[in-house]
């Protein structure tokens, strides 16, 4: 069949490096793709938030399955507009509606969904522009820090966390008068700073029935021992060592399960992968976050461990067949490690030629921001490449990423060195 995933990060290259390994799949297309996917796949040069030119290629190159990545098309209906084509009926689409894509594009939705279905999360209240004064005097009698998170999609960057009550007082007046967030912005959520250690499990769901893929914990601030501002992620490391079964089975229980039945009693049908973002704290997991996708670069340390046929399952989610496919995980550890162009996450370079990427031996590069331009790979994002490693044990997979990371080479080069160091004391 033909397939088409929609977006032009890490994540997509590795959607398309799994999927062109099925024998079930004829030709893949990403949209608009980068210089990776134009290896495993064909890019078509068409915007995902331009939903009739994606309608228009999903006819014209008869599609049969399409794949989501990113959440902005999500969150703005881009499966509702497609559902609305009465010629595109038999289109099969991983990803959710934007209803079910609320769960990541309203932070006071998601809060309200959790509180509603009972799913462990930190205690919060929202507040609107007409409720300013009362935000504020909440605010002087919370405990710090206190987490302030813009309502809206913010590219991650909608949360900030107040260490004294002068700064949530200005960050909420900020956030509300539209001057920070925009929109984005309209409404913010106040809630208590959970103390713990976090990481991600990932679901997949057909509506119905769901697999739990493997978790992953990424890191996001741009300098070692995460300080320095937020990324978009600077390294991943799948699976987890702190994650052990028991709290994997809290997770289950407290979490995946009423997740799915809140969205079934709610109405919702989801078909898709969600995201859940969660603290541990002592051994219990709290819901930070959920993202409607597959996080970036998660994905590029998650995919590599599933073993199935990704069509397959991809397939089977559509048709809402998830329980007739067991799931099946390799036991060795993924580490990614990210290379970005110097100045990111603020102003960054881009044009700059990348070199030495046929040295590397038993490693799977995927491609975020980058340009083929007269036979040459060239930086064209913040985050560049992710470069994944695997091995049987975490500290080789961390080795030969950042051997791997060092040997690739581009002018104004940075990576992280510690992906993965903090967990080697929990590892065997
Ligand atoms: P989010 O955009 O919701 O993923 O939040 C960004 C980051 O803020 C998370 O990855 C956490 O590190 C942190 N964070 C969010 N909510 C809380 C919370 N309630 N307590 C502590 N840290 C939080
Ligand atoms: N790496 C975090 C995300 O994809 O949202």
């Amino acid at each position: 069949m033909n397939i088409l995933i929609l977006g032009s990060g890490g994540r997509e290259h590795a959607f398309a490096w799994k999927l062109a390994q099925s024998p079930l799949c004829d030709t893949l297309f990403v949209a608009p793709g980068n210089a990776g996917t134009a290896q495993a796949a064909t890019n078509l040069p068409i915007s995902y938030n331009d939903f009739p030119a994606v309608a228009k290629a999903v006819r014209d190159e008869k599609i049969a399955l399409l794949i989501v990545g990113p959440e902005e098309p999500l969150v703005k209906g881009i499966v509702d507009y497609l559902r609305q084509q009465p010629d595109l009926a038999d289109l099969r689409i991983v990803g959710p509606n934007a209803q079910g894509a609320q769960l990541e594009g309203s932070k006071d939705f998601s809060k309200q969904f959790m509180q509603r279905h009972g799913i462990p999360t930190a205690a919060s209240r929202t507040f609107t522009k007409d409720s300013l004064q009362e935000g504020l005097d909440y605010l002087q009698t919370h405990a710090l820090p206190v987490v302030l998170k813009a309502d809206g999609l913010a590219a991650g960057k909608g949360v900030i966390i107040a260490e004294t009550v002068a700064e949530a007082q200005r960050t909420l007046k900020d956030m509300l008068t539209g001057h920070t967030f925009g929109d984005a912005g309209s409404k913010v959520v106040i809630e208590q700073f959970l103390r713990g250690i976090e990481l991600s499990v990932f679901v997949l769901t057909d509506g119905v029935n769901y697999k739990i893929l493997p978790e992953a914990k990424d890191y996001k601030r741009i300098g070692e021992e995460d300080t320095g501002p937020n990324t978009g992620g600077m390294g991943a490391v799948s699976p987890v060592v702190f994650a052990n079964p028991s709290f994997l089975q809290k997770v289950e229980e407290k979490v995946v399960k009423p997740t799915l039945l809140g969205l079934q009693k709610d109405g919702i049908h989801y078909q898709g992968f969600i995201f859940v973002g969660l603290m541990k704290v002592n051994s219990e997991p709290f819901v930070i976050e959920y993202n409607t996708r597959m996080g970036d670069p998660e994905t590029e340390v998650v995919l590599p461990r599933i073993q199935n046929d990704f069509v397959e399952l991809m397939v089977a989610t559509a048709d809402g067949e998830l329980d007739k496919i067991p799931i099946r995980i390799s036991p060795q550890t993924a580490v990614t490690t990210v290379l970005v162009s110097g100045g990111y996450p603020g102003e960054y370079t881009t044009g700059k030629i990348i070199s030495d990427l046929e040295r590397l031996e038993d490693i799977m590069v995927f491609h975020g921001g980058t340009l083929n331009q007269d036979g040459q790979v060239l930086t064209n994002g913040g985050r560049v490449l992710a470069i994944t490693a695997q091995a049987n044990s975490l500290e080789n997979a961390v080795r030969k990423s950042q051997e791997a990371a060092r040997m690739v080479q581009f002018e104004g080069k940075q990576y992280r060195k510690d992906i993965g160091v903090d967990l080697i004391r929990y590892a065997d």
